[in-house]
Parts: structure tokens; C-alpha cells; sequence
């Protein structure tokens, strides 16, 4: 495994993490999330990443159970605030008030005194943005949190909160965590360089857009019994990737993965960290196999000529465009 720097800061990550959206405490067991999450520590991932929504709360519960004892120092848990995490109006966005709440719960659910990273996970734009940053920072001076970051927000988005965290010298962003793959690369144009100019790094998700680059999912049939699309717990999303033009695509990239001696899913991962902006890849895995397939694409480099055999095989059907970013235009 390699190690990255988390964009401008002091802290160091393993290039491909772990998440646990929609496996853990939903589509998979118990033992398979803590076999996954044994898996992703014996091949050198020290970076896990969850969240308070997963799961109805339920994945930080599981995910602090397979860490607990762990030598705290030796891993970096990340998670994040924005998404519902109860009935009420109070229970989502990003005011001071569910920040801190939410921020008490997570450390309670992961059994641990400290966050590494915790993430705004969508732009609030019912909250002043100043409340929700210097709520962030307060966290970080009380030793809660030790380093802020977002999700999925806009160029300008982030440029507002590097402007204001400057001028009220309050604790900086030091990543975003945004969808990238070789099929989605919205990012390249506004949010990257916009990040690379203020030291914020990319932790990016769904790698291999939720397996539809594993090749697995073959244009014409149905979805493979024991995966994703075929679990009623598979959360739907992953329907975006499963058209017929995408998947006869995907099928064309199974010889340039293999002349590169990977797998596709390797491929994909590796694509996304050919990539200097990026800090980490966030992989899932709903069993250890998948895990420990993925993690060998840490330290692979793929030559232009191959980037560019990839470029030729998705034409049409890679996404560019920055709009496609975008947070609720109000609180869920
Ligand atoms: N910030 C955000 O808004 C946001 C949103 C989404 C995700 N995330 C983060 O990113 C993490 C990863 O997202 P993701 O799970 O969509 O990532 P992904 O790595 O693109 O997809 C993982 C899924 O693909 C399948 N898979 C993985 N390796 C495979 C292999 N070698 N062969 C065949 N199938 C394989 C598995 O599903 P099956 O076996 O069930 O088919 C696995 O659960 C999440 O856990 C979360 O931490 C963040």
C-alpha cells in the first residue's frame, strides 16, 4: 500500500480506503463487514470512511466494533454531517446545533475520543456558511476533530469557505470528497484546480462506479445474483451506470485491463489515482475477495497510450460537465 498526503496538511492516508455506504449494517452481515474491514488492514488500508446516514446510523456502529482495539494511532477514521439522521428539522443540515450533536453521536457509535476527518456532506445552503465553519473549527480546538473537509461540493462552494476560513482565521478544509471515475469526471474542470490551488486533496468514491466497471454486469442480462443492483438494499443509484451503451463500453475495456495484467476493477481503481489531485480512492466491498483485488491496484501506473485507449473506449458516455454537481436546494 502507498501513502498520500491529504491535500496541503500534515496528515497521510492510504491511497485506497475503505467505506462502508450500503454494506455495512444493510446489505451485508456482520461478520462480512468485520472480514472486509480485517481485510482492508491486512493489505495496509489505514484509512476507513463512513458516515452518520449510513445505514440509519447503523454502519459507524458496525464499523466501530471492527476497529475497536485497534491501536488508535495506526488508522484515520473519517466520517460526515448532513444527511438525516432523525425525524426531526434539527436532525440534518449543517447548523451549529446538528453539528454538534451529530459529531457526539459519531464518536459515540465509533468508540473513539477523536474524528481524523469529519465531512460536510453536501452544501447547507438553509445555514450561514460562517455557523457551519466556525462550528467545524470549534470542534477541531476542543480536540474532537482533527481535520474538516466536505463532500461533493461546487467550485465556488468551496472558494466561500477557503475566503471566509481565511478571514476569520478559522480551521481550513483540507479535502472534498467527490464521485470520480473514469466514467464521471465532473471534477476535473472547476473543482480540482479550484482544490489544488488551496491544498485540498480528493478523496474520491465510487471508484469503480459501484461495480459497473468490474465488468460484472454484462449489457443484455440481469444483474448478478449476490450483487448491488440485484439487492433491494442496494440503494438504486447504481441504475445510472447499468445502460446498455455504458456496459457494452465497459466489455471493450476487459482486453486493455488485461494487457495491463489487472483486472478491470484494478483498472479503475488505479485510473483514479494516475490522477495528483486525488489523495485516496475510497473503495467498497461487500466480501474480503473484492477487497483484496482492489488494494493491488495501489502503486500501479498506467502509461498515457492505455489512458488514452480508456478515453477512445467511453467517448460518449464519460460525463463532464461541473453542473452536475450539486447539493439540495434545501435540507432534506
Ligand atoms: N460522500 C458521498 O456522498 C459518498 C457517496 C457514496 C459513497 N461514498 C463513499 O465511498 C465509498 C465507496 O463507494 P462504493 O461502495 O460505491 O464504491 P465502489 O468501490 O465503486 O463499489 C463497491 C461495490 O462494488 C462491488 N465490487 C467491489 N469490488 C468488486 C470486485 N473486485 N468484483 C466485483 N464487484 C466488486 C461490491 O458490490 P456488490 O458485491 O454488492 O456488487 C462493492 O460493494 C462508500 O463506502 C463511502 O465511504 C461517499
Amino acid at each position: 500500500m502507498e501513502y498520500r498526503q491529504l491535500g496541503r496538511s500534515g496528515l497521510k492516508v492510504s491511497e485506497i480506503a475503505y467505506g462502508n455506504w450500503i454494506t455495512h449494517g444493510s446489505q451485508v452481515e456482520e461478520d462480512a463487514a468485520r472480514a472486509c474491514v480485517q481485510a482492508a488492514l491486512d493489505s495496509g488500508v489505514t484509512t476507513f470512511d463512513t458516515a452518520d446516514v449510513y445505514a440509519g446510523t447503523r454502519a459507524e456502529q458496525v464499523l466501530g466494533r471492527a476497529l475497536h482495539g485497534l491501536r488508535r494511532e495506526s488508522i484515520e477514521i473519517f466520517t460526515k454531517v448532513y444527511w438525516p439522521t432523525g425525524p426531526g428539522p434539527n436532525d440534518r443540515g449543517l447548523s451549529r446545533k446538528h453539528i454538534m450533536e451529530s459529531a457526539h453521536a459519531s464518536l459515540r457509535r465509533l468508540q473513539t475520543d477523536y474524528l481524523d476527518l469529519y465531512q460536510a456532506h453536501r452544501y447547507d445552503h438553509e445555514t450561514p456558511l460562517e455557523e457551519s465553519l466556525r462550528a467545524f473549527d470549534d470542534l477541531v480546538r476542543q480536540g474532537k476533530v482533527l481535520y474538516i473537509g466536505v463532500s461533493e461540493w461546487r467550485a465556488e462552494e468551496i472558494g466561500a469557505a477557503v475566503k471566509i476560513a481565511g478571514e476569520l482565521g478559522l480551521d481550513r478544509i483540507v479535502s472534498n470528497q467527490p464521485q470520480y471515475n473514469m466514467l464521471w469526471r465532473v471534477i476535473e474542470s472547476e473543482v480540482i484546480p479550484l482544490c489544488q490551488e488551496a491544498g485540498i486533496g480528493q478523496i474520491v468514491w465510487s471508484p469503480i462506479a459501484q461495480g459497473a466497471l468490474t465488468g460484472k454486469y454484462l449489457p443484455g442480462d440481469g444483474p448478478p445474483a449476490g450483487s448491488r443492483a440485484a439487492d433491494p438494499r442496494g440503494g438504486g443509484d447504481i441504475q445510472e451506470y447499468l445502460t446498455g451503451p455504458i456496459l457494452d463500453r465497459v466489455a471493450r475495456l476487459r482486453p486493455v485491463a488485461a494487457d495491463a495484467g489487472l483486472s478491470l476493477a484494478q483498472l479503475a481503481v488505479a485510473w483514479v489515482l494516475q490522477n495528483p489531485a486525488v489523495s485516496a480512492a475510497i473503495i467498497g466491498a461487500s466480501r474480503p475477495e473484492q477487497v483484496r483485488e482492489n488494494v493491488r491496484a495501489s502503486g500501479v501506473r498506467l502509461d498515457p497510450a492505455l489512458l488514452q485507449q480508456i478515453d477512445d473506449i467511453l467517448g460518449p458516455e464519460i460525463r463532464r460537465d461541473p453542473a452536475l454537481t450539486a447539493s439540495p436546494a434545501h435540507r432534506p
